[in-house]
């Protein structure tokens, strides 16, 4: 069953988010929430399976590994809430593991209609698990999930892939500040978060050389162009992708190859762009095993257990309410 959330115009706020970013003052900014329409989220899923980018696969082992302790840890029904589940594939493991032991409902959050109903078909055949998806944002998602929990029904929040890692620090704070809010004693959060590891080998993930990520980068620009009525020429730009070792952070931008006008009539907007101009699209941050724990533990959170990957420097943190 999908339940969808009632939305303000989802392509007026595309439109005023776009004006924002281009208009700023000194960089020019896009919000990365915007890579996933449907194309987005299409090539997501191939940068997933690139040899370069070992964050999924490293979900995906220590998800097969862990699973069972994670089950193992709770004997009531249990609902698991999954923020931003895509076609909920690696929600599997742990969905099969709890529902040996109890009846299991599983909430994916998104914001996509097609991945969710992906989600739901994928999930459907499991035995014991009922699905209740919201398409909506991940917060208003985990509100509306956890007001339909039955009295004796622990929630286990599902935060995979490392978004967290698409944050600024205060506010991926700030975040697990307002699940932890959401939270009763008893429930648990299972966040992944990717590792700092050596340079070259962060940059080869971001910047692979088939040109995945490039399109998934530049799409961007030709959503707006389908949606919003703008000229982009996709072929003045180019994909970068570099770490910003201050920060700790990949930043994904768009260099603009020439110096040149566009103009996007649904943001009512014609801005130039110099030579070399970019626009900065993404951050990805990377974290210590230490760093995930105390940001966990000044949200609110306790540490139970925390795993790393041996392959791809990874890692995933059962949290429950301190
Ligand atoms: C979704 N998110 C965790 C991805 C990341 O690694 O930051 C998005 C991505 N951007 C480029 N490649 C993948």
């Amino acid at each position: 069953m999908l339940i969808t959330s009632v939305k303000t115009d989802p392509i007026a706020m595309f439109a005023e988010d776009v004006r924002a970013g281009l208009t700023r003052p000194e960089q020019k900014e896009l919000p990365s929430k915007y890579f996933y329409d449907e194309i987005g989220s299409a090539i997501f899923e191939a940068i997933t399976l690139l040899p370069e980018y070992g964050l999924t696969r490293a979900d995906e082992r220590l998800l097969r590994k862990y699973s069972d302790a994670i089950a193992a840890r709770t004997t009531s029904p249990v609902m698991v809430v999954e923020l931003g589940s895509g076609n909920g594939k690696k929600a599997q493991w742990i969905l099969k593991s709890l529902a040996r032991r109890q009846p299991t409902t599983y909430c994916p959050i998104e914001l996509s209609h097609s991945a969710l109903l992906a989600c739901e078909r994928e999930i459907d055949h499991l035995e014991g698990v009922s699905v209740l998806g919201f398409e909506t944002e991940y917060l208003d998602g985990l509100r509306r999930a956890a007001s339909r929990r039955a009295q004796n029904q622990r929630l286990l929040v599902l935060f995979l892939g490392s978004s967290i890692g698409n944050f600024d620090p205060g506010p991926a704070e700030d975040f697990l500040r307002k699940i932890c809010d959401i939270l009763a004693p008893g429930d648990a959060l299972l966040l992944s978060a990717d590792l700092v590891k050596p340079i070259e080998q962060m940059v080869r993930a971001y910047n692979d050389p088939t040109g995945v990520t490039a399109a998934f980068n530049l799409n961007l620009l030709a959503r707006i162009n389908r949606q919003l009525e703008g000229n982009f020429d996709l072929l003045h730009f180019q994909h970068v992708a570099l770490y910003n070792s201050r920060e700790r952070r990949i930043e994904m931008h768009l260099r603009s190859k020439c110096s040149q006008t566009v103009t996007i009539r649904r943001a009512e907007l014609v801005f130039r762009l110099e030579e070399d101009e970019t626009i900065w699209t993404e951050n990805s941050y990377k974290y210590t095993p230490e760093e995930v724990i105390q940001m966990a533990e000044r949200a609110g959170f306790h540490c139970e257990a925390q795993w790393v990957d041996e392959e791809w420097p990874f890692a995933q943190s059962l949290l429950s309410l301190a």
